[in-house]
């Protein structure tokens, strides 16, 4: 698209009147969030409740709310979930697709340290704008998945988690449809809350870059459009089930989505 062209939808995607307006609850129901993170993992409650405990004391020692944010990028109640399935699969490793600052890969690298795991962090983005972790605590690699999943990633490393916090239409696409053909790697996805699901899209699903919180963003969609939903706000998205996989939404502030294989869970 013509340079202008994209910044002139770009204001009027950030300016038009419209009903679509996010607003991002601050406050997350702890109670029930370690409530369903037992019940997606298949872990007794009291075990997520002793790891809550256990992370409130990381956050603390480590700044994290305060170095690191809580909207815009993965909150602690993200990271909780994150560290609760590190907790559960011990990964050789963990892929995470949408570096950005590298505020969650922060978050990732203390969980692995404080459950003593001996887990590989890769990071991919398409630009170096790190500034919260070092080369020698995760790798950072600049490359594009879309369209090469598999050789990139699932064919490439032992299997392991992959976190997707990144927003173009074709990745979320083909990260899932990769992920959902295997039943050995775990796949969480940032921001499927209802709340940043505008269900009137009119951005082209081609231009990426002018996906915002205004516009609203594609997750849900691509989650309702890969699991046979309808509707990119029907609640059932938020727990669902097919053959070989379970799909949970957890409510954070963004809305993480957890999809395990059921052998996993099984085992
Ligand atoms: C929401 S930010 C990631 C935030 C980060 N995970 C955190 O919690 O602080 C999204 C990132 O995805 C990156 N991105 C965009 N397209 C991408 C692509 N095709 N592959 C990898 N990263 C991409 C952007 O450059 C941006 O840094």
């Amino acid at each position: 698209m013509h340079p202008l062209r994209l910044r002139l939808l770009g204001l009027w995607n950030t300016f038009k009147p419209q009903s679509y307006r996010p607003v991002i609850p601050s406050q997350v129901d702890h109670g029930a969030l370690l409530s369903d993170i037992a019940d997606a993992l298949g872990q007794p409650p009291e075990r997520i409740r002793d790891l809550w405990a256990g992370y409130q004391g990381l956050m603390a020692n480590k700044d994290h709310v305060n170095t690191l944010g809580q909207i815009g990028t993965t909150s602690s109640e993200e990271a909780f979930a994150l560290h609760c399935l590190l907790d559960f699969a011990r990964p050789e490793n963990l892929i995470e697709i949408g570096t950005y600052q590298g505020g969650s890969t922060r978050r990732i690298l203390d969980s692995i340290d404080q459950l003593q795991l001996d887990t590989a962090v890769y990071t991919y983005d398409i630009e170096d704008m790190v500034r919260h972790f070092k080369p020698d605590e995760a790798r950072l690699i600049l490359r594009d998945v879309s369209g090469r999943v598999d050789e990139e990633i699932l064919d490439r490393y032992p299997p392991g988690i992959i976190y997707l916090d990144a927003h173009p239409w074709q990745l979320l696409q083909d990260v899932l449809r990769a992920a959902l053909k295997r039943d050995d790697w775990i796949l969480a996805i940032h921001d499927c809350s209802p709340i940043l699901c505008n269900p009137k899209m009119t951005i082209p699903k081609d231009e990426p870059r002018l996906i915002s919180t205004r516009t609203g963003h594609w997750e849900r969609h691509v989650l309702a459009d890969v699991f046979g939903v309808e509707d990119p706000l029907d609640k059932r998205l938020d727990k669902l089930e097919t053959q070989s996989h379970a799909l949970r939404i957890f409510g954070t502030q963004h809305g993480l989505a957890l999809i395990m294989p059921k052998a996993l869970i099984r085992a």
